[in-house]
C-alpha cells in the first residue's frame, strides 16, 4: 500500500482541522509498519482514511491511497463505495483500541464472525460458523467451540479482543491495521495479543499497520517505524535505526520519555508544551514551539522530507 500525500480535513464551525495533512507512507507484502505519535496527531484519521471510514465532518481533500493486490493496483480514494466495502474486511481489516465498541452486545461470538465471513465470501451459514470456531482456535481461545457461544460481555477484554482480530482476519487480509490494540488490556494480556498479532501477521503473511504511542511496543513488533507529529509525518525509517540514531528533536523527545527497565528514571523526562491547534497551525515547522533547537528558518518555512541515510528520512531544518 502507497500513501501519497494524504489530506483529511474536518469543516467544523472553529475552522478547517487539518487531522491529517500531507501523510505519505509506504507498507510491503508481510511488512509490519509502527505509526507514531502523541494523541490529536492524526494517526486514527490516517487509517479510517485508509479504511474509507472517515467520518463526518472529515474528508479527505487530498492524496492517493494506492493499494496493490492480486495484480490489480487501485487508488482506493477513487473506488465507488460498493467496490470499497469488499476492500474494507475482506483485503484491509482493522482492530481497534475498545472491542466492546465494534462487538454486537446482543450477538454470540460466533454469529458475529460468521456474519463477517459471509458478507465477504459466498459460504452457507453453518459452514460460516463452523470456521468462526476455527478462527477463534486460531486466535488461541481455549476451548473455542464454548466460546462461540458467549456473548461479548461474558468475555474477558483480553478474549474480546481476540475475538476481534478473529473477525479481522476471516477473509485473510492482505493488510491488517491494529489501531492500539491494547491500551485498554493490563500488561500481560497486552504481550499476549501482540504475540498473538504478531505470529498472525507471520503465518498468513499479512501486512501490518500497528498504531501507537508506545515506543516499546513498536520496538517489538514492527520492521519501520513513522513518526507522526501534527498531522504530519516527521521521521521514518527502519526501527532499530530510528532508536538507535533518531534525528528528529520531536522522536528523540518521544525515545527520551519512554521509560526502560535497564535505566531506571527518577524523573521521567516530557517534551514540553502540547500538539498544536489544528485549525490554527504555527507557520514553518510545526514542532517549533516545542522545538530546542530552533533556528530563524524554522519559524518560515516548512522543513522538506530528506533522506539522511538509505530508507532514513526526516522532516528538520538540521538535516539537509
Ligand atoms: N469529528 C471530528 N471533528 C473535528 N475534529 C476531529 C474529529 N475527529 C477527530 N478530529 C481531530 O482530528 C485530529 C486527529 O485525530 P485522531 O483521532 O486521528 O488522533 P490520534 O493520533 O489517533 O489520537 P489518539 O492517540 O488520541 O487516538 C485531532 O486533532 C482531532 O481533534
Ligand atoms: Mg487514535
Amino acid at each position: 500500500m502507497e500513501v501519497l500525500d494524504l489530506n483529511t480535513h474536518f469543516h467544523t464551525l472553529r475552522g478547517t482541522v487539518r487531522a491529517v495533512d500531507g501523510v505519505s507512507l509506504a507498507i510491503q507484502k508481510g511488512e509490519a509498519l509502527g505509526l507514531v505519535g502523541e494523541s490529536g496527531c492524526g494517526k486514527t484519521m490516517t487509517a479510517f482514511s485508509i479504511m474509507g471510514l472517515v467520518p463526518s465532518p472529515g474528508k479527505i481533500v487530498g492524496g492517493e491511497i494506492w493499494f496493490s493486490h492480486d495484480n490489480s493496483r487501485k487508488d482506493l480514494t477513487k473506488i465507488p463505495e460498493e467496490e470499497m466495502r469488499k476492500v474494507r474486511g475482506g483485503k484491509i481489516s482493522m482492530v481497534f483500541q475498545d472491542p466492546m465498541t465494534y462487538l454486537n452486545p446482543v450477538m454470540r461470538i460466533c454469529d458475529q464472525i460468521a456474519e463477517a465471513i459471509v458478507l465477504h465470501q459466498e459460504v452457507p451459514r453453518n459452514e460460516a460458523r463452523r470456521r468462526a470456531i476455527e478462527l477463534l482456535e486460531k486466535v488461541r481461545i481455549p476451548i473455542p467451540s464454548t466460546v462461540a457461544q458467549y456473548y461479548p460481555h461474558e468475555l474477558s477484554g483480553g478474549m474480546r479482543q481476540r475475538a476481534l482480530i478473529a473477525t479481522a482476519i476471516s477473509c485473510n487480509p492482505d493488510l491488517l491495521i491494529a489501531d492500539e490494540p491494547t491500551t485498554a488490556l493490563d500488561v500481560t494480556v497486552q504481550a499476549q495479543v501482540l504475540e498473538l498479532i504478531k505470529q498472525l501477521k507471520r503465518e498468513m503473511n499479512m501486512a501490518l499497520m500497528l498504531i501507537t504511542h508506545d515506543l516499546g511496543i513498536v520496538a517489538d513488533t514492527c520492521d519501520r517505524v513513522c513518526v507522526m507529529y501534527a498531522g504530519r509525518i516527521v521521521e521514518e525509517g527502519d526501527v532499530y535505526e530510528i532508536y538507535r540514531e533518531p534525528r528528529h528533536p520531536y522522536t528523540i523527545g518521544l525515545l527520551k520519555s519512554t521509560l526502560s527497565i535497564d535505566e531506571f528514571k527518577e524523573t521521567l523526562v516530557t517534551i514540553e508544551g502540547t500538539v498544536p491547534d489544528l485549525t490554527n497551525l504555527p507557520p514553518g515547522c510545526r514542532f517549533r514551539p516545542r522545538c530546542s533547537e530552533v533556528t530563524d528558518r524554522c519559524r518560515e518555512t516548512a522543513p522538506p522530507m530528506v533522506e539522511v541515510k538509505k530508507g532514513h528520512k526526516v522532516s528538520c531544518w538540521l538535516y539537509e
